[in-house]
């Protein structure tokens, strides 16, 4: 069974990106094989992997417009194991003309329905709640909230709470969630956000914590995730933890019936 996981929250700058790239290769690391999935028209994640969005023939665009199957929008991303199907400038467009299609928000689920050579898809959404990242919610059996420990940050987790929970109501009954903190520091704001973030949502916040690490910062210059740039660093172990965390969750949780 492949299990969808969309990482979303409508915050930018919140690790969406660095996590989808960093989990997906920690999770080949163990055999699973991984397909990620660039929602946001900026392409951050495709040019994370040094591919050139202006250069690539098929994007998730395709798959959306029902031009072409998962297979033939895909492409290995040089790690084994790791696939991609990479964003386009032509999503802003497929954004914005979405909605007059019927049953819109179905459309990349259907798309992937087919992929089952995969165990795991990672979607890496847009920082925007629009009709990208509701194919994603409505695709995925798994929400993941990246959170900086930050004292705007709570807003942002209450709006998507909100989404959640409408999307529950619309398209996707069954849709779980789980929070990430992300970027934590070692400062006393930061210890006391973090408590307050745990004691908020209880069991829905993974145990494993995403610290600073600027290695995080230098994987996109040279187009590689952690695991490979930096394999013994405190951000490639705590991503590590994570895949191991989210396997094991799944296999509890998104497996079962909800
Ligand atoms: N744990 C971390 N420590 C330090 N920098 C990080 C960490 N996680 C992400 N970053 C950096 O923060 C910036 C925003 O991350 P990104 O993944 O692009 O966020 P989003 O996709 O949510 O907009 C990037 O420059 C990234 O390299
Ligand atoms: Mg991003």
């Amino acid at each position: 069974m492949t299990t969808i996981v969309a990482i979303a929250n409508e915050k930018g700058g919140v690790a969406k990106t660095t996590t989808a790239l960093s989990l997906g290769a920690a999770l080949v690391e163990n055999g699973q094989e991984t397909l990620l999935v660039d929602m946001d028209p900026q392409a951050n994640l495709t040019l994370a992997l040094g591919i050139q969005p202006s250069q690539t023939r098929r994007s998730v665009a395709d798959l959306l417009l029902g031009n072409s199957s998962t297979l033939g929008v895909s492409r290995e991303t040089g790690i084994p194991g790791l696939d991609i199907i990479p964003a386009s400038g032509e999503m802003l467009l497929v954004e914005r003309f979405l909605y007059v299609r019927q049953h819109y928000e179905h459309l990349l689920r259907r798309a992937l329905s087919k992929s089952n050579m995969y165990s795991i898809i990672i979607l890496d959404c847009p920082p925007s709640l629009g009709a990208l990242t509701i194919n994603a919610l409505t695709a995925a059996q798994l929400l993941i909230i990246p959170t900086q420990c930050e004292f705007f940050s709570a807003h942002s987790l209450r709006e998507m709470l909100d989404l959640i929970r409408n999307i529950r109501q619309r398209t996707n009954p069954s849709l779980r969630y789980r929070v990430l903190i992300t970027m934590l520091g070692r400062t006393r704001v930061h210890r006391t956000l973090q408590e307050q973030i745990r004691s908020a949502f209880g069991n829905a916040v993974f145990e494993t914590a995403i610290e600073n690490d600027t290695k995080l910062r230098e994987c996109p210059v040279v187009g590689k995730p952690i695991t490979q740039y930096a394999p013994e660093s405190r951000a490639a172990m705590q991503y590590r933890a994570l895949a191991q965390e989210l396997e094991e969750y799944v296999h509890q949780a998104v497996a079962q019936p909800a």
